[in-house]
């Protein structure tokens, strides 16, 4: 038998041994490490006669080729086992409650998701828009005209916009997404859309950041009766008690008229707070029916149109329904806090099941 034979016969043993990658390794270094056969066999060719040089090289080529194939078929098919083995291995089962006894649901993503549960349940679906939003959008669509003085009431962060024209603004509140909602759909709209909003102002009863709710409702009837109604409805659900004690005071705001704000009663025994009794008053929202001229422009005619809108707090509603007395705790991002006063994950609000528990 040639040596080129006999090569050929101990790579086919040597293959039907490989069952690892270690044992794979060892039959390349055994055939075409430095000192494999294959290398040895190549180095030997400069002995030979050139037509004999010619015919080894091209066989011992095909041979090495061959083996090559074979080895890095079958390092793909161990990697592969190896990562399938590991996959099973290091399996988390995120279903498993029970594994989930460290991180905490924040008071405000506990009262966003229970705001919507309750406005889900009577058929208002869920808007959203950008927080950073055109000084349009935020305030002219909206019926404040540029030297309006709601403009300086709502102390307004004001961001570098691409082109010349007005800056752009972190949205002071979530009105814009009215505008935004009107113009993408069609009439009647039943909607509500929380969210982050930023307004120039830090002390013990504001932050710079914090969230509202807005909600909007127009078809062709809706009117003042209708809004108390849907308010007086989501506060008796939301603080689940059977009638809160709340007030409608008049006010003003250039996208509604009438507006109104809301406040709801309390009383302190000592630390804790009772909502719906007592003389104490802490305005929660403001509302009252769009104004004609937003409807224009968002192109709704307000001859045929009408509704009514609303913006509730909140930081205001998770202060009073869970007793956090001070505002800035909320953004302290102190871990023992949120063990206090945070949620267990999974325990999802929901109008049958419960919101709070
Ligand atoms: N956007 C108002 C605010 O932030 C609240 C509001 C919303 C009032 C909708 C009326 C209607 O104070």
């Amino acid at each position: 038998m040639s040596k080129i034979d006999s090569v050929k016969k101990n790579i086919e043993a040597g293959k039907k041994l490989v069952k690892d990658i270690e044992s794979l390794e060892k039959i390349r270094l055994q055939f075409l490490g430095k000192k494999g056969q294959i290398t040895d066999l190549m180095k030997g060719l400069g002995e030979l006669n050139p037509e004999e040089r010619k015919s080894h090289a091209e066989e011992l080529n095909n041979i090495k080729n061959d083996l090559n194939n074979f080895i890095s078929l079958k390092s793909e098919t161990f990697d592969d086992e190896e990562l399938s083995k590991q996959l099973s291995s290091e399996k988390l089962d995120l279903t498993l409650v029970s594994q989930i006894t460290e991180g905490r649901i924040h008071p405000i993503t506990q009262v966003i998701d229970e705001v919507i549960a309750i406005f889900a349940d009577l058929d208002f679906c869920i808007a959203e828009g950008p927080e950073v939003e055109t000084d349009y959008n935020n305030f002219t669509a909206l019926n404040t005209s540029e030297n309006h003085p709601a403009r300086q009431m709502h102390d307004t962060f004001y961001v570098n916009s691409k082109t010349d024209e007005m800056p752009n603004v972190l949205r002071t509140h979530t009105s814009p997404v009215q505008i935004r909602s009107m113009l993408k759909g069609k009439p009647p709209f039943r909607l509500i859309a929380p969210g982050k909003t930023f307004r120039c102002d830090n002390d013990q009863t504001h932050t710079p950041m914090f969230h509202q709710v807005e909600g909007l409702v127009i078809d062709k009837n809706s009117n003042m009766g209708h809004l108390k109604g849907c308010l007086e409805t989501f506060l008796r659900e939301f603080f689940e008690t059977s009638s809160p004690k709340m007030r409608f005071r008049p006010s003003h705001f250039p996208f509604t008229e009438p507006s109104a704000e809301v406040d709801i009663g309390y009383k302190k025994d000592g630390n804790q707070i009772i909502i719906g009794e007592g003389d104490s008053w802490l305005e929660i929202l403001g509302c009252g029916m769009v104004h004609p001229n937003v409807l224009k422009n968002v192109n709704i005619d307000p001859n045929e149109y009408q509704g009514y809108a609303f913006g509730v707090g909140i930081e205001r509603l998770a202060m009073l329904k869970y007793g956090i007395s001070d505002l800035r705790t909320f953004y302290d991002n102190d871990l023992r806090w949120l063990k206090h006063f945070g949620f267990v994950p999974l325990d999802i609000p929901s109008i049958s099941g419960g919101l709070s528990r």
